[in-house]
């Protein structure tokens, strides 16, 4: 029989892990304070963020630890994000946390679909999230989140500043370049102009409070795209591709320009990586070749996310308004597209740990 004291807690403690670091929680110093009264223990935990994957999970593991020891003992346990230093861009989106690019080399290969869903998998699952639709060429997250034709609520500050308010759908903050840009207009517009229209949208939209933001970016590499990802702060991007080899030539100029840009690479997406019957699930139908995806992230040392079918309940969701994810009937993609949002939480986490081991330098002139 153990003795109910903070160290045999903090022992205890020891054998529980961080799953995305694979270090103890003491080697993560996510401890922050043990408190123990005849009734209950009560432990606070400073985890790196983004926590919403991880945190149930630690929880679950303390909680069982201690009842082997301590059964029938109350334990509480509180959770808060550890400080990330932004180095970057301090002044643009302030109030976001975690701002991810999904991009491609071309348009067609399902990235507004992968975007949509990754937002509606992090609400889902508690994070408070903001999608961004920044496709100038297609803005198409209205349709895949059914808000077409919503206006963006918006008022006037003493000084004459226009400010929009995000439409919510599913849980989700939703902004899009066409709400605030004609259709057909993009084809006609210069430079300057876009990056007018994409100002506003970093500058005069009041997201809050943000866990994430996920960007859908325009597909390719030109000035639009370079000139965007290096205006904001972006802790990540992710590459959505079809297992083609003409979509990879699209795919390394994609991730030559983060490289440039020194925006990271949380990982590649093959979608459309095989065509799965609703009414024989155990199929797989290699419409577009096999491993394109794969290899290049390879060839590019860039983490592999992972592969999502065809269905057609993802293409019906897109036109419905309604993200596949979100549809509790639908078992092949839900947790495949869940288990790669997971992925890219853990990619930023280990990032997030990686910059906090990394000391600040100040430099001073
Ligand atoms: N995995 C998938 N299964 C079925 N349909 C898909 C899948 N991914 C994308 N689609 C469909 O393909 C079309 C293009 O996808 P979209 O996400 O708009 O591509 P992009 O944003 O790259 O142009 C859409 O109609 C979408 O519903
Ligand atoms: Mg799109």
């Amino acid at each position: 029989m153990k003795e109910l004291n903070q160290d045999t807690i903090l022992a205890l403690l020891s054998d529980i892990k961080d799953p995305d670091l694979h270090l103890s929680l003491q080697e993560v110093n996510a401890i922050h304070s043990v408190i123990i009264n005849d009734a209950a223990i009560t432990i606070y935990l400073e985890l790196i963020p983004p926590i919403h994957w991880i945190a149930k999970d630690i929880e679950q593991a303390i909680k069982h630890k201690i009842a082997e020891y301590f059964p029938g003992i109350e334990i509480n346990i509180f959770v808060k994000d550890k400080e990330i230093p932004r180095i970057s861009n301090q002044h643009i989106l302030p109030t976001v946390k975690h701002l991810i690019a999904v991009s491609s080399g071309k348009g067609g290969v399902g990235k507004s679909t992968i975007a949509a869903n990754l937002a509606a998998a992090l609400a889902q699952r508690g994070a408070s999230v903001g999608l961004l639709d920044a496709d100038i060429y297609g803005p198409s997250i209205p349709t895949m989140f059914g808000v077409t034709g919503h206006q963006m609520e918006a008022e006037k500050t003493e000084d004459g500043k226009l400010l929009g308010y995000p439409v919510v759908q599913y849980g989700v903050k939703i902004a899009s370049i066409g709400f605030v840009m004609e259709q057909n207009q993009a084809a006609i517009m210069r430079g300057p102009m876009l990056a007018g229209y994409f100002t506003t949208l970093m500058d005069q939209i009041m997201w809050g409070d943000l866990d994430f933001l996920i960007f859908d970016l325009p597909p390719g590499t030109g000035d639009i795209q370079l000139t965007l990802t290096q205006r904001v702060p972006l802790s990540g991007a992710v590459i959505v591709t079809t297992p083609q080899e003409i979509s990879l030539a699209d795919v390394r100029r994609s991730i030559s320009m983060f490289k440039k840009v020194q925006v990271d690479i949380l990982g590649v997406i093959e979608n459309m990586s095989y065509f799965v019957p609703e009414d024989m699930p155990e199929k797989k139908y290699h419409i577009f070749g096999e491993g394109g995806g794969e290899k290049v992230s390879k060839e590019s040392d860039v983490p592999f996310l992972g592969q999502v079918p065809l269905t057609l309940g993802t293409r019906s969701g897109g036109d419905d308004g309604y993200p596949v994810v979100l549809n509790p009937d639908d078992f092949i993609q839900g947790d495949i597209l869940r288990s790669i949002t997971s992925s890219i939480v853990s990619a930023l986490r280990i990032k997030n740990h990686s910059a906090l081991q990394k000391p600040l330098i100040q430099i001073t002139l």
